[in-house]
């Protein structure tokens, strides 16, 4: 009877063993079927993944090429420029500085090695006679008409703008005065309050219709108040009385350069002003125009 009891009960746990095991044995199954699975669809992932690297590769390798040589075009393009210690580098601004003398004036201060601020409103100058220092970390560009106040941080300015040729300065008489006198006190306000010392290009049209030559700077001229060229001529005039008035009342150091007839590169082809009407007409194989008045007296 106990034996019989016992024989069963070892057929009751062999059964449990049995069922035991073959569950274990499959999820073993499972598991390693489930690994097989795993690995190769990784290794079918990382082969695509590869073959799409190498497509890019492909395709990345001529844009990189590009962009190297870009990068070398980049380096050497501006001319070569001075190096100059913190204490002899100037921060300059140049109002008029995309113009013809404006242009060479910058660089001039930029191959010396100097810190410049070009402002211009582009009346008569161009982008492209300055093109070849944009991106120079000395240099800077503002798109500004100077009859608008400018605050800026400097050590001298260059005060060039203005329309220099007569048909352009005749073109608009009213902001040819504006910008020569508002224009002037605005760049004399700013040498005042950041203590910088100011050039005015002013121009021998101050001697208006002269009666003695060559002109000295001790004589004071012979200008028509209200002649077509008064514009220029007397803000001219203006300007050089402003920048002396604001020497003797506020101290600013001042300069004033009389300029007379310049001519050279990046000069506008319809400036107007007779060396360069000779040099077009010469280049262009016509007559040269030379005019003569007369005054009967
Ligand atoms: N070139 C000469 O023979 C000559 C002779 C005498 C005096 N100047 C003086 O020299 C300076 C430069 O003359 P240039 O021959 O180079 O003339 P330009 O016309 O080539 O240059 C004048 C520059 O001033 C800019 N400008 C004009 N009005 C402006 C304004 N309101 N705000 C900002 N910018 C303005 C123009 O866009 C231009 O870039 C002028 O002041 C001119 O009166 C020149």
């Amino acid at each position: 009877m106990v034996r019989n009891r016992v024989q069963r009960l070892l057929t009751a746990i062999n059964r449990r063993m049995m069922k035991l095991l073959i569950a274990l044995a499959l999820i073993a199954y499972v598991a390693s079927v489930w690994g097989n699975f795993v690995n190769m669809s990784r290794s079918i992932q990382e082969t695509g993944e590869q073959k799409m690297e190498k497509q890019l590769e492909e395709f990345i390798a001529p844009l990189r090429e590009k962009i190297r040589d870009l990068e070398k075009s980049f380096t050497q393009k501006y001319p070569p420029v001075k190096f100059l210690s913190e204490k002899d580098r100037k921060r300059i601004l140049i109002t008029g500085g995309a113009g013809f003398v404006g242009s060479h004036l910058t660089d001039k201060l930029m191959m010396d090695g100097h810190e410049v601020t070009v402002v211009d409103n582009f009346f008569t100058g161009r982008k492209r006679n300055v093109e070849h220092w944009i991106g120079h970390e000395n240099f800077e560009l503002i798109n500004h008409d100077v009859v608008e106040p400018l605050y800026i941080e400097v050590d001298q300015i260059y005060h060039l703008a203005s329309p220099a040729s007569p048909p352009n300065y005749m073109y608009n008489p009213i902001k040819t005065l504006k910008t020569n006198t508002i224009g002037t006190l605005n760049m004399l306000g700013l040498a005042k309050r950041v203590g910088a010392r100011l050039l005015l290009a002013s121009t021998s049209e101050v001697y208006g219709d002269p009666e003695v030559h060559p002109q000295n700077e001790d004589y004071w001229g012979h200008v028509n108040p209200i002649g077509p060229r008064a514009c220029y001529d007397e803000g001219k005039r203006v300007a050089e009385t402003m920048c002396y008035a604001y020497m003797k009342q506020e101290g600013v150091e001042v300069r004033v350069a009389r300029i007379f007839n310049t001519f050279g590169p990046r000069m506008h082809m319809n400036d107007g002003r007779v060396v360069s009407n000779f040099v077009l007409q010469a280049l262009q194989g016509e007559s040269l125009t030379v005019s003569i008045n007369c005054m009967f007296k």
